[in-house]
């Protein structure tokens, strides 16, 4: 099944259209959340929550709910924390608490209050106006105020529920198609600093894949890692990774804390003999070293199309200090296309991603990750292929605001940005696997 877009309509981008991530019924709400959690993401930035608590006045205002019934656990917030926060907070999981029952819930209700109030969690947060993405869904408005609601009549229980069970490890699944591989043996993450990439070949699987159309990961340090991207060099190329992230136009593959695993839906990835498979982990270090190795699945696929990365941004930009701007890149299409998987590059100034389809009749929304948050990069994978005509045009956005509350180290005077490798540096690229048609 696919799912075709055709660009129709007029709607514009940023008029809260998608009914998938909005809540129409509540415009008011969701624009001062917006403003608010923008506000306090960038104050946030190095900070630990602790530090803003006292900003919570503020956000009791803005909680004004008026649900016609009164809001419970079991039969409100459970299912919210189900969908929304247990693939990450449950035994085993990324998250520092789980939230699979009632006592543990009620236990961190002040906090979950707060960070969903202000955006912080689910981590990405990416919407789009086409299709769904796999990476974790933003809360939608009805979702913040029966939150706040909740908490404002004092956590109650109503019926009893069992608690929400684990999510199930993805264990990989044995057959033909499939090469399970314990991989980065001795490979470490730093255990300080605020974000940790750490990037090594596989030698033992090249030439094993041959048609790369699944890609898996279970990190052995699951509170720490959360991006894998599996990377091709192909003969006489330099490796896939440099400092500045994925070389243009490699084949990638990408594993998400959290989110489904890669899946490339109606195409593969060829991995030749005499090719050689690499990863970059993403980590954030948890104060002792912890093994960057895991156990990963390749699906391997053999009735499809050939998948093709392409890869938009640049690096000569220069941003000038206390200057806000926009980076922009363009890609009229030749082809019809089928978008997979987009993975954008950015750092810690860059504070909002746009991924834009535009036609003779309109503009839509392909993905925008609304709060940026390098310790959280995300690769998007569609859940369907999106197809987009010959003619549309693919622009990606970035927005850099680089003035001293943007900016990373919290200088007193930003600094003038530019490309590079350093993590004051910034990055402006994002790789996009399609499949032409
Ligand atoms: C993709 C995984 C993931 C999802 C989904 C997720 N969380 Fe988290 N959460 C984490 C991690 C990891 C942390 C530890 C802090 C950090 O690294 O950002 C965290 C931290 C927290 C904290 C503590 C914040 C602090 O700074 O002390 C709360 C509360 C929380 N999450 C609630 C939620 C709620 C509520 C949801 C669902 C609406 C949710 N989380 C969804 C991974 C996740």
């Amino acid at each position: 099944m696919q799912f075709y877009f055709e660009l129709a309509s007029t709607s514009k981008i940023g008029s809260n259209k998608n009914e998938n991530t909005f809540d129409r019924g509540a415009p008011t709400l969701d624009r001062s959340l917006f403003l608010l959690s923008k506000g306090l993401i960038v104050q946030n930035r190095g900070m630990r929550l602790t530090r803003w608590l006292w900003w919570t006045p503020s956000i009791v205002i803005l909680g004004a709910a008026s649900p016609t019934e009164q809001v419970d656990f079991g039969k409100d917030i459970r299912p919210i924390l189900a969908q929304k926060c247990v693939p990450c907070h449950s035994e085993g999981g990324s998250g520092p608490f789980a939230l699979q029952t009632f006592a543990q819930a009620r236990k961190r209700g002040d906090l979950i209050r707060l960070v969903s109030l202000t955006g912080q969690m689910p981590p990405t947060d990416a919407r789009s106006d086409l299709v769904s993405l796999t990476p974790h869904q933003p809360l939608i408005g009805t979702e913040l105020r029966t939150i706040q609601e909740w908490f404002r009549l004092g956590m109650p229980e109503g019926a009893k529920t069992k608690p929400l069970p684990t999510p199930e490890k993805r264990k990989p699944f044995v057959s033909d198609h499939v090469v399970v591989a314990q991989v980065g043996k001795g490979q470490a993450i730093p255990s300080e600093g605020r974000s940790a990439t750490v990037v090594y070949p596989i030698n033992s699987l090249s030439g094993q894949v041959g048609y790369l159309g699944y890609f898996s990961f279970q990190p052995d340090a699951p509170k720490a890692v959360r991006q894998v991207v599996l990377a091709v060099q192909r003969p006489g190329q330099q490796p896939p990774f440099t400092q500045t992230g994925l070389r243009p136009g490699t084949s990638y593959a990408v594993w998400s804390d959290g989110f489904n695993p890669w899946q490339s839906g109606s195409g593969y990835i060829s991995v030749e003999k005499e090719d050689r498979l690499w990863l970059r982990v993403i980590a954030v270090p948890t104060g002792k070293p912890e093994p960057a190795s895991g156990l990963m699945t390749f699906g391997r696929e053999y009735r499809s199309d050939k998948v093709q990365t392409k890869t938009m941004g640049n690096d000569t930009f220069v941003v000038e200090a206390e200057k806000i701007v926009t980076l922009r890149d363009e890609w009229v299409l030749d082809q019809d296309i089928d978008l997979i998987s987009i993975l954008p590059e950015a750092r810690f100034v860059t504070d909002q991603v746009r991924f834009i389809a535009k036609s003779g009749t309109g503009e839509k929304l392909v993905a925008m990750v609304h709060t940026w948050d390098a310790t959280w990069p995300g690769a998007y994978n569609f859940a369907k292929p999106l197809r987009l005509r010959k003619g549309t045009s693919l622009i990606y956005e970035a927005s850099v605001p680089n003035t001293k509350h943007g900016h990373a180290a919290e200088d007193e005077k930003s600094q003038t940005l530019r490309f590079g490798p350093r993590s004051t540096d910034e990055l402006f690229s994002c790789h996009i696997n399609y499949i032409p048609r």
